[in-house]
């Protein structure tokens, strides 16, 4: 298998559906994927935490998106030695949270294999695995992605599930 790394956002504090979590739900899948697969993490942390309040959070996000924000996170990793990159993130209004826009306009995609995964509450991938192709045109996204919901992230059937969907993704 060639060098693989799981880049990740997810959102800890009071989340939609499951109460307030120590863990975000798309972190139990990116953790369970470099458990599996032995990848290096890159978790994006924004610089400005989002507040813990569901709702709070919610209008930040909503802000962040109505002006095509790029907030800015910690730290950096240089992905130039990676052939796989495994992509995780929350629908945050039909879309990817716009920090982890900010970590794809910071770098350079061509020639990556790029593996999409998500949490959601009723979305789906909502079109997010076409709005990538358009978004990294010299990536090649594989996979067909993987998303369940949060709900389920945090159950060991739907851990299961991600183990299947690892199986068969031929890297
Ligand atoms: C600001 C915000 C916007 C959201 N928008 C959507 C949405 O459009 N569609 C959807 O299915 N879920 C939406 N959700 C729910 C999250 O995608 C879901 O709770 C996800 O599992 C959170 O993952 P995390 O714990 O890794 O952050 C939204 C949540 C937040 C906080």
């Amino acid at each position: 298998m060639s060098k693989a790394l799981v880049v990740y956002f997810s959102h800890t504090g009071e989340n939609y559906n499951v109460g307030t979590i120590e863990t975000g739900n798309t972190e139990l899948l990116a953790k369970e994927i470099i458990r599996q697969t032995g990848a290096d993490e890159f978790r994006i942390v924004p610089k400005k935490a989002y507040p813990e309040d569901y709702q709070e959070a919610v209008e930040v996000a909503t802000e962040e998106r109505s002006q095509d924000a790029r907030p800015e996170y910690n730290g950096e990793i240089d992905i130039k030695d990676y052939d796989t990159i495994f992509l995780g993130y929350p629908i945050w209004w039909g879309d990817l949270p716009m920090v982890v826009y900010s970590f794809l306009d910071n770098h350079d995609f061509s020639g990556k294999t790029v593996i999409p995964f998500n949490t959601h509450e009723g979305s789906g991938n909502a079109g997010t695995y076409e709005d990538l192709k358009a978004e990294l045109p010299n990536a090649n996204i594989i996979g067909g992605g993987f998303n369940m919901t949060g709900m389920r992230a945090r159950t060991e059937e739907g851990i299961a599930e991600l183990g299947k969907w690892l199986e068969n993704i031929k890297l």
